[in-house]
């Protein structure tokens, strides 16, 4: 017998279009829309009926730049798969591409099937891997066309964090050039971590241990040359390119010249650098360290680039990063020396909120807030109409949502495993109301009724993005 929801008299937006539509979802999948009060969506019945009556009716979020328990200066990310993807519902998000890690030494099939145990029956919604790839050799190169075959079709490397994740220029090079063969993206983290290392001992060196001094090494000179690198190489490699994080207006520049000359060169930057500035990073008494991540936030004139950078197209997607480390007992960890503080930010139930205060400031269309939230990122890393999309066919990940409520962020109440809230006090316009994810109720009118093992793996195809 067929399981039937009905969502009534809402305003359906796609990154395509805006309709007041009814929407039949059956099984699991969008089933049909049709215009709310026309004689088809009349003859619809259901077992569940949702009324979306001044609500927006949207798809779920995806996230595609998240770190659910992820290894980092000693530490692991404060939210688990369990926490983090509840909280990931809670915000409208509800689907997540996170990065599975392989260590130096071990192979990439190690560390893909240590993500699978760690997510496998604990996910409150969707899933889908990127795989960081810290050590290339010929081994590890032949893994990643197995990987691709399984539905990990993109690879993140770091021009950062030496002794790390960090590759050299050739590494880099052998990496995109088997991405040419078998289709896969390559993900950079572009920042010259070689010389960042300097500046971070000339730094400790003066005694300028603060928090502020994070965002001071990290020169945006340094995120420009780095995106200026990845993308020459790239070119030689002759495959795509998809720069993760980005924050300099110098960065933004290589990307829109690049993309200019017609390159397959593509974006991301997150809430954190749309939002926040180095004025954060340098709050007194240690509290700037809520606010390390790296590419570190930059000053407030960054931002009007990265804004222009999403309605000209520069930039295709915002993700979060999330990455969240508590305050007390692990960015602590770095009080009197900044580099030890672990870098990353809680964001991942902020996202959707925080874009559609940007509709409502008029800086996107809200079709460019699906188009930057969901589709793209959907499309990007190859599982756009499964996700990212209200059509039939599609999963029916749907999200009612209040575009009239008011809520102000805060780590009193939000649903992520941290002590604090980057945005906390922030006012915003906008709530989520009622999530499915595959037809099943996640959150209902702000209740929660998911539960841990919801949440099933997504193998992705190839980038949409490039023939
Ligand atoms: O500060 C950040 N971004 N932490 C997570 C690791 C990364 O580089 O994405
Ligand atoms: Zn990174
Ligand atoms: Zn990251």
């Amino acid at each position: 017998m067929s399981n039937r929801t009905l969502i009534r008299g809402g305003l359906v937006i796609t990154a395509a279009e805006e309709t007041y539509a009814d929407v039949l979802i059956e099984d699991g999948r969008i089933a049909a829309l049709a215009a709310s009060g026309s004689e088809a969506a009349r003859a619809w019945t259901a077992e569940r009926v949702i009324d979306a009556t001044d609500k927006y009716v949207i798809p779920g979020g995806v996230d595609a730049h998240t770190h659910m328990e992820f290894p980092f200066g000693g530490t692991a990310s404060s939210d688990t798969f369990e926490t983090g993807t509840r909280a990931a519902a809670w915000g409208g998000t509800t689907t997540i591409v996170d990065f599975a890690v392989q260590s130096v030494g071990r192979s990439l099939r190690e560390g893909l099937d240590a993500y699978h145990a760690k997510t496998d029956g604990t996910c409150a919604i969707d899933y889908a891997f990127h795989m960081i790839v810290s050590d290339v050799d010929e081994s590890s190169l032949k893994e990643m066309d197995g990987l691709v075959g399984e539905g990990v079709t993109s690879f993140k490397l770091f021009t950062a964090y030496p002794g790390v994740f960090y590759s050299d220029d050739g590494k880099i090079l052998r990496a995109m050039q088997k991405a040419a063969t078998n289709g896969a993206l390559i993900m950079m983290h572009a920042e010259n971590g070689i010389a960042i290392d300097v500046l971070v001992q000339q730094a400790l060196a003066r005694g300028d241990t603060d928090p502020r001094h994070h965002g001071e090494v990290r020169r945006a000179l340094l995120e420009a040359e780095a995106t200026h690198r990845v993308i020459q190489l790239a070119r030689v490699a002759e495959a795509p390119l998809y720069v993760v994080h980005v924050s300099a207006e110098e960065a933004v520049a290589e990307l829109a010249a690049a993309r200019d000359k017609g390159l397959p060169v593509f974006g991301e930057t997150c809430p954190q650098y749309l939002f926040l500035s180095t004025d954060n990073l340098a709050e007194p008494d240690f509290e700037g360290a809520k606010y390390v991540c790296s590419t570190p936030l930059r000053p407030r004139e960054h931002q009007a680039a990265l804004w222009r950078g999403l309605r000209t197209d520069d930039l295709q997607v915002v993700s979060t990063d999330h990455c969240p480390f508590c305050f007390t007992g692990q960015k602590e960890l770095g009080r009197g020396d900044f580099s030890k503080i672990p870098n990353g930010l809680p964001g991942v139930e902020n996202r959707m909120d925080l874009l559609h205060q940007a509709v409502v400031d008029g800086r996107i269309t809200r079709r460019r807030w699906i188009e930057i939230a969901c589709a793209a990122p959907a499309r990007m890393f190859g599982f756009y109409g499964k996700k990212g999309t209200i059509a039939p066919g599609a999963d029916a990940d749907v999200v009612i949502y209040d575009p009239a409520a008011e809520q102000t962020m805060s780590a009193a109440t939000h649903h992520m495993n941290v002590d604090y809230s980057a945005y906390e006090g922030k006012r915003v316009r906008g709530q989520v109301e009622t999530v499915l994810s595959r037809g099943e109720l996640v959150l209902e009118r702000r209740e929660f009724r998911g539960r841990a093992g919801h949440g099933a793996f997504v193998p992705r195809g190839l980038t949409q993005y490039v023939n």
